[in-house]
């Protein structure tokens, strides 16, 4: 089977190539079943029950997140009732929402999706090594189908994180950075990586927000207010194809398209 993942989605700018850009997309790839990070899809900082719905509606089959899952309070309700939208399995025991899911395809085959954080240049919260590890172990049971989206800073940690894991599950994709990296391979016991899947949203911005602002903080040291930014859209992710008995990775694609890019689709 294949999956289609996509990168961090930024505020309205992404949501608007998922909008204008999934159908067509999981059509040409012939994907049948997609996994978004949402964590910035609220104008840059988490995410609400309406966009998250939207998302859904879109043709997102499972929403992962990252540390800005809490920036929206109205989170802590939806996540509690939304099993499709995770957050990082590694947050301490008693935090709302879940770290991972079953779906399914249209036509009934399973696909686990586990979402787990870095402890890197980030809050270290409980140790993700250990906890994907248990993660897999309950989800093997249902299938050997499994895409793991490592939300983390540090691109040592992601990259050990694909070697941690060559041979338990179909992929392993690094998000949060906003920047795709150009390392997408199978490692040889059946482990597809990518290290970042990039973000879906607008690329003339420094990581999805407003320059001005942004790079003011870089020149005086002082805090700016971040707002998300609008220019050159782009829809970045990975396209990977699964055994859908064993779960090795048999092809992985990495894909970034313009708007102009999207339409000629
Ligand atoms: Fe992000
Ligand atoms: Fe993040």
């Amino acid at each position: 089977m294949k999956i289609l993942f996509i990168g961090d989605i930024i505020g309205r700018p992404g949501r608007e190539m998922v909008r204008k850009g999934l159908r067509k997309l999981v059509e040409h790839y012939g994907a049948d079943f997609v996994i978004a990070n949402a964590e910035n899809s609220a104008a840059g900082f988490g995410v609400t029950k309406d966009i998250g719905d939207t998302l859904l509606e879109y043709g997102v089959d499972v929403m992962t997140s990252g540390n800005h899952i809490w920036d929206k309070k109205e989170v802590i309700e939806y996540i509690a009732g939304q099993p499709k939208l995770l957050r990082p399995a590694n947050y301490p025991a008693g935090v709302p929402g879940r770290g991972s899911y079953v779906g399914q395809t249209g036509d009934g085959r399973a696909v686990g999706v586990i979402n787990v954080q870095g402890r890197v240049f980030m809050i270290p919260i409980d140790d993700p090594f250990t906890v994907v590890l248990k993660e897999i172990e309950v989800m093997k049971a249902r299938t050997r189908v499994i895409i793991v989206d490592f939300h983390a800073e540090a691109t040592s940690e992601k990259v050990a994180m694909g070697w941690h894991l060559d041979g338990k599950v179909t992929l392993v994709v690094g998000t949060h950075t906003h920047v795709q990296t150009a390392d997408e391979r199978i490692l040889p016991n059946g482990t597809a990586c990518l290290t970042d899947a990039g973000m879906t949203g607008p690329h003339d911005s420094i990581i999805g927000m407003e320059r001005e602002p942004s790079l003011g903080r870089f020149l005086s040291g002082m805090p700016t207010r971040y707002e998300p930014a609008t220019g050159n859209p782009r829809l970045n992710g990975v396209v990977v194809e699964a055994d859908d008995k064993t779960g090795k990775a048999l092809a992985i694609t990495r894909i970034s398209y313009s708007e102009q890019d999207l339409a000629k689709l």
